[in-house]
């Protein structure tokens, strides 16, 4: 998309006006426009056409100006952009509201604008017959280029990354993932080990997982250096499961619908460390990515058997959906032993319960660490991406008692999001680590605000402003 500031209006498909909540007079308007004062309440996201002397305008509502802040100034010109590619609009030039937080009110604009402007389709004739329609060029009028423009667009680059990956089909993931991961960045050093590398590992839980898929494992490191001085490193750990029908504890139809998106963590921490090497951020970061379907066959793993872990740790399989647990336990024993994090990170799609006790918008935050915790809920306010923290309650730990290995890997329905962080945790040790359950918000049914239906890319922008804060 071709961005350009000026001072004045330049041509285009339409001008943007913004207006807050409350009475306007006359003066606020450019051009006379009848009843529109008496009609347009400037409520936040309220849109409306005008036609006057030639030119289209879009009236935008910011809310209250005295509750003006970021999230709400995205959620606005999200509006501004579905009434505009409702039209098949694609040049809009955008008025500059006037305002003292210039920073805040570009970011919350172009942050509302570049997340919204994003499609994604399988349809087959969208060249010739019915093309997505997206704004090609934007505009900011009455407002200087501030460098955070080309920030901005980076990180809504990664997040469409995220996307991309997310609403792909789920044959296509593998392939998708380990090309992406390749050529990352220049910067950032790729290792993917194969099936035989990853049995020589020991991960006996991710092999477990995959006996019933067609498609071999993987488990890709990419690693960024940003501060070569510092031995300081934070690994990111994402589950990637390319398809979980369940396995043999078969999913209903229903709930296997979505199932394409139980990769999104593994597409998230890649795009992190790829958007952090972009922008040069002073940290040293590593995506961690246990890949694997989890279907169904005569070689599936099997209800009641007991599979090593790489930690030695021997698991009996009570439920063989629940997997993610158990790739990610392969995935986090094998980072803190072998890339020396001071902090790790897991993004998962992990359980049902946490949609269930949080829903679509907020993903759950578990954390052995308070100081941690409080660093994520801080870049959480920052990027306005929601978590909220849950407790890691170590009693139900009893659970995952098993007569004839070191625990099971499923308990009971209570609590279910807990119960699943706290088989996490005996894989971390005493490192500072966090979960982030993002079963919720990854994947959602219908567009909100600036997110679309389907991959959201939710966490990226998160765990960006956690590294910006270290950097
Ligand atoms: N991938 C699912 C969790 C999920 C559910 C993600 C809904 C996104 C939306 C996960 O592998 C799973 O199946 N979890 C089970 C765990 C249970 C068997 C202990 C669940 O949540 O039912
Ligand atoms: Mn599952
Ligand atoms: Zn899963």
């Amino acid at each position: 998309m071709k961005i350009s500031f000026s001072k004045n209006f330049e041509s285009s498909d339409v001008w943007v006006l913004p207006f807050w909540e409350g009475p306007k007079e006359a003066a606020d308007l450019p051009v006379p426009m009848t009843g529109v004062l008496d009609d347009f309440k400037g409520k936040n996201g309220e849109t409306a056409f005008y036609y006057t002397a030639g030119q289209r305008f879009l009236l935008v509502g910011l809310g209250r100006q005295d509750k003006a802040c970021v999230e709400a100034l995205r959620k606005a010109y999200a509006a501004v952009v579905r009434a505009a590619v409702s039209k098949k609009l694609k040049k809009i030039e955008i008025l500059f509201p006037k305002c003292k937080q210039k920073e805040e009110f570009l970011r919350g604009i172009a942050e509302g604008i570049f997340l919204t402007n994003y499609s994604f389709t399988y349809k087959h004739d969208t060249i010739k017959e019915d093309p997505p329609v997206l704004l090609e060029k934007v505009g900011f009028v009455g407002v200087e280029k501030l460098k955070l423009i080309d920030e901005v667009e980076t990180v809504v680059n990664g997040v469409h990354f995220v996307r991309d990956l997310v609403n792909g089909n789920s044959d296509d993931k593998l392939e998708t993932i380990l090309k992406a991961a390749k050529k990352l960045h220049p910067k950032v050093k790729t290792t993917v080990f194969d099936k035989k590398r990853i049995e020589k590992e020991g991960m006996g839980l991710l092999l477990a997982v995959n006996r019933g898929s067609e498609v071999e494992p993987a488990f890709v490191q990419a690693s960024y250096t940003g501060n070569p001085k510092s031995k300081g490193r934070v690994v990111l750990v994402g589950k990637g499961i390319l398809y979980d029908t369940g396995g043999l504890s078969l999913k209903p139809t229903d709930n296997m619908l979505t199932m394409k998106c139980d990769m999104a963590g593994a597409a998230t921490v890649l795009g992190v460390v790829k958007v952090a090497a972009e922008l040069g951020l002073n940290v040293n970061v590593t995506a961690v990515m246990p890949l694997t379907e989890n279907c169904i066959d005569g070689k599936s793993y099997k209800l009641g058997d007991v599979y090593r872990s790489y930690a030695k740790k021997t698991v009996e399989i009570t439920n063989t959906d629940a997997e993610g647990r158990l790739v990610l336990a392969d995935a986090l024993a094998y980072s803190v032993k072998n890339l020396k994090p001071d902090t790790i990170i897991d993004l998962a799609t992990l359980t049902g319960a946490c949609v269930v006790a949080l829903g679509d918008d907020i993903s759950g935050l578990f954390s052995n660490n308070d100081d941690l915790a409080e660093e994520l809920m801080q870049a959480s306010e920052m990027s306005d991406e929601l978590i909220w923290r849950m407790p890691v309650h170590s009693d139900y730990f009893e659970n995952y008692k098993s007569e004839i290995a070191d625990m099971v890997n499923s308990g009971s329905r209570e609590g279910g999001a807990i119960k699943a962080a706290l088989f996490l945790k005996e894989y971390v040790g005493e490192i500072p680590w966090a979960h982030l359950d993002i079963a919720g918000p990854a994947y959602i049914p219908k567009p909100k605000h600036y997110n679309p239906m389907k991959g959201t890319g939710h966490g990226l922008r998160l765990l960006i402003e956690f590294l910006k804060n270290r950097a």
